[in-house]
């Protein structure tokens, strides 16, 4: 696709879907876009974009191809080990010291695709400290991956597999594949439609993960995002990020570096 043709999409992907391309990568969206287009049986853009600005259906299945939502529970089961043992104890020690016995972690899942991530928070936060009310927020843009995610389900075999078998004893409905987490874990959770380039931040976190999802990004839209993760967090707080994921420099976001994946709040 040229890039007129490219330019004019992301005019046309704006106005309908309030999605503003310029901050995904160029070469991978225009790959992404060329083989929707073959998919959708429309002969040229211009008639693409006439149907969906009537067909809501269509619109929307094209928002969230446009996201991509491949997700896992404990995905990087390494990265989940050291949250486990070395953050989140400390997170919650923190809070304690800061006489907030009761209320538990404010925590912050964005660009939580189906779920996975968030309900993988909730288990290790009901295993590690069950009797604090905590705060889940779960975040994405794309409708079809928040509906799955509220349902807490259906997911497939190679979706659950880094759980245990007491975890899946305990969090999920007997069954399956297709799995369901249990209603009681779905209530730990508050998911929420948020585009990161256009909503609000949540503030004073604890907790931010934000995994798989700066990788789309443009380095102008990342660097704008570690500005707002470092804002939304409270001093000492932690961002969680992909594990192909490194902020070069984090201390020009006045983060720094506390072990792979891990950046703290200074
Ligand atoms: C590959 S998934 C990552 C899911 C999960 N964090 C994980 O690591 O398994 C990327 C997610 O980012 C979301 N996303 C992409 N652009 C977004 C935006 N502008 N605002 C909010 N979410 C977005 C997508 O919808 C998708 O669910």
């Amino acid at each position: 696709m040229d890039l007129e043709v490219y330019q004019d999409i992301k005019r046309q992907v704006k106005r309908l879907l309030e999605l503003d391309l310029n901050h995904y990568k160029d070469e991978q969206m225009r790959r992404r876009l060329d083989s929707w287009l073959v998919r959708s049986g429309s002969t040229d853009w211009k008639s693409y974009f006439e149907r969906i600005r009537i067909d809501e259906k269509e619109r929307n299945r094209f928002r969230d191809y446009l996201t991509i939502n491949v997700s896992a529970f404990f995905r990087d089961p390494e990265r989940w080990k050291t949250l486990a043992e070395m953050v989140l104890p400390r997170l919650l020690k923190e809070a304690l010291q800061r006489g907030l016995a009761e209320s538990g972690l404010r925590i912050w899942s964005a660009g939580c695709s189906i779920g996975a991530e968030a309900y993988s928070l909730a288990i290790l936060l009901d295993e590690l400290a069950p009797r604090r009310r905590h705060s889940i927020l779960a975040t994405d843009y794309d409708l079809g991956a928040l509906n799955k995610a509220r349902q807490g389900g259906p997911y497939t075999t190679e979706e659950i597999q880094n759980l245990t078998a007491t975890q899946r004893s305990v969090y999920l409905q007997p069954g399956g594949p297709p799995y369901y987490v249990t209603s009681s874990l779905i209530k730990k959770v508050e998911f929420r439609e948020h585009n990161l380039f256009a909503d609000p931040f949540p503030k004073e976190l604890d907790l931010i993960v934000c995994r798989n999802v700066v990788i789309y990004f443009t380095s102008a839209a990342k660097d704008q995002l570690y500005k707002a993760f470092r804002d939304a967090l409270r001093p000492g707080g932690v961002l969680f990020v992909g594990a192909t994921e490194i902020i070069p420099h984090p201390q020009t976001y006045g983060l720094r570096n506390a072990g792979i994946s891990f950046y703290e709040r200074v």
